[in-house]
């Protein structure tokens, strides 16, 4: 059977540093509280760019990893719930500006569990079928969903863009799993443009994120271990077997949760979360390009990566890079 390997991976953060303590001079809240119930110190933020212009930025840096040429590139993949417009998708937009053959490109939207589901979908295209080589992207820009003046959700998000290349080498993807329940969706909910008819042609204004934190958290911290667990026991694997876990970096307090819970030991865990906040659908794919960069992930080891979000969405994806 065909492999399926991370070839290369990138990642682009916007300058703009928007820490804490700058978010007390517009909200009534302070580092402290921030600290200690999420984790995050500091957010980045897009000045002029929109999802687009951060998508691009990770892709380069991914091909440039991989060692390959644009032209070897099949597919594009692009997972938000943030692009520049309706549409066209991300994915075209970038089809064009990286200058890559008339390939399949298309976005798809799972909230933060994205790129994990993307990975999912070039994985089962690539081993069944012609196409050799897939660009799958995590992109977001969030600030512009957010509602500033809610001090419940802005301090928990940020920009970024995270990206991989996929094909034929030396790891495989092994097993993946993801999930939905669209019934509790009201608990994690970003309301878009009304629908309008010709008798009420009104609003049109792009709505905000609203959330039941609590109720996030009890989801979170059944769906990862929940993930985690299946993936594991349909392979035979123990947490021992695996060198790195990567989680979608959400909150610090439900990585921990479902850390504990899983008995995974701290060392074997990537956290970068205290950088950049909730980056949505980018988060896994910019904690995957750090982990390769920094040297946390080899040759061989094997990553399992976890991600949840709005719907509820999760999955999980077991890879030995
Ligand atoms: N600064 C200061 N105070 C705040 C802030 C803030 N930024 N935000 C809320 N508060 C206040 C509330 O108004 C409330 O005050 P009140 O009691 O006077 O009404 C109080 O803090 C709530 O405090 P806690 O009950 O201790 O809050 P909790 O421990 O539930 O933490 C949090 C809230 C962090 C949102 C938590 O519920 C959580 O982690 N939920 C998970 C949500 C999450 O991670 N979402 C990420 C996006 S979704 C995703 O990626 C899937």
């Amino acid at each position: 059977m065909k492999k399926v390997s991370i070839l290369g991976t990138g990642s682009y953060i916007p300058k703009r540093v928007l820490t804490n303590n700058d978010l007390q001079n517009f909200i009534e809240t302070n580092d402290e509280w921030i600290t200690t119930r999420t984790g995050i110190k500091e957010r980045h933020i897009v000045e002029n760019e929109n999802t687009s212009d951060l998508a691009y930025h990770a892709a380069l840096r991914a091909i440039e990893a991989a060692k390959i040429n644009k032209d070897e590139i099949d597919m594009v993949i692009v997972a938000t719930f943030s692009g520049d417009n309706a549409f066209p998708a991300v994915a075209n937009v970038l089809q064009s500006r990286l200058g890559l053959r008339e390939v399949m490109a298309f976005d798809i939207n799972a909230a933060c569990s994205g790129f994990v589901y993307a990975l999912n979908v070039a994985e089962k295209a690539l081993r069944n079928s012609k196409m050799n080589k897939a660009l799958v992207i995590g992109a977001e820009v969030i600030s512009k969903y957010v509602d500033w003046e809610d001090r419940n959700t802005c301090v928990l998000f940020g920009d970024g863009a995270g990206a991989v290349i996929l094909g034929e080498g030396l790891g495989d993807i092994i097993d993946n799993n993801c999930y939905s329940r669209g019934d509790v969706n009201r608990y994690l909910h970003g309301s878009g443009t009304p629908l309008k008819s010709p008798e009420n042609n009104v609003g049109n204004t792009v709505g905000n994120i609203e959330m039941n934190g609590r109720e996030v958290f009890k989801f979170a911290t059944r769906a990862v271990p929940s993930s985690v667990n299946i993936i594991l026991e349909e392979n035979n694997l123990t947490v021992d077997d695996i060198s790195l876990f990567v989680f979608h970096q959400a909150n610090l307090r439900i990585i921990e949760k479902a850390t504990k819970d899983l008995n995974i030991p701290m060392e074997k865990l990537f956290v970068n979360i205290e950088k950049y906040g909730n980056t949505s659908a980018a988060s896994v794919a910019i904690a995957l390009d750090e982990a390769v960069r920094s040297g946390r992930v080899k040759r061989g080891d094997k990553i399992i990566s976890v991600a949840f979000g709005a719907g509820f969405t999760w999955g999980a994806i077991l890879i030995e890079y």
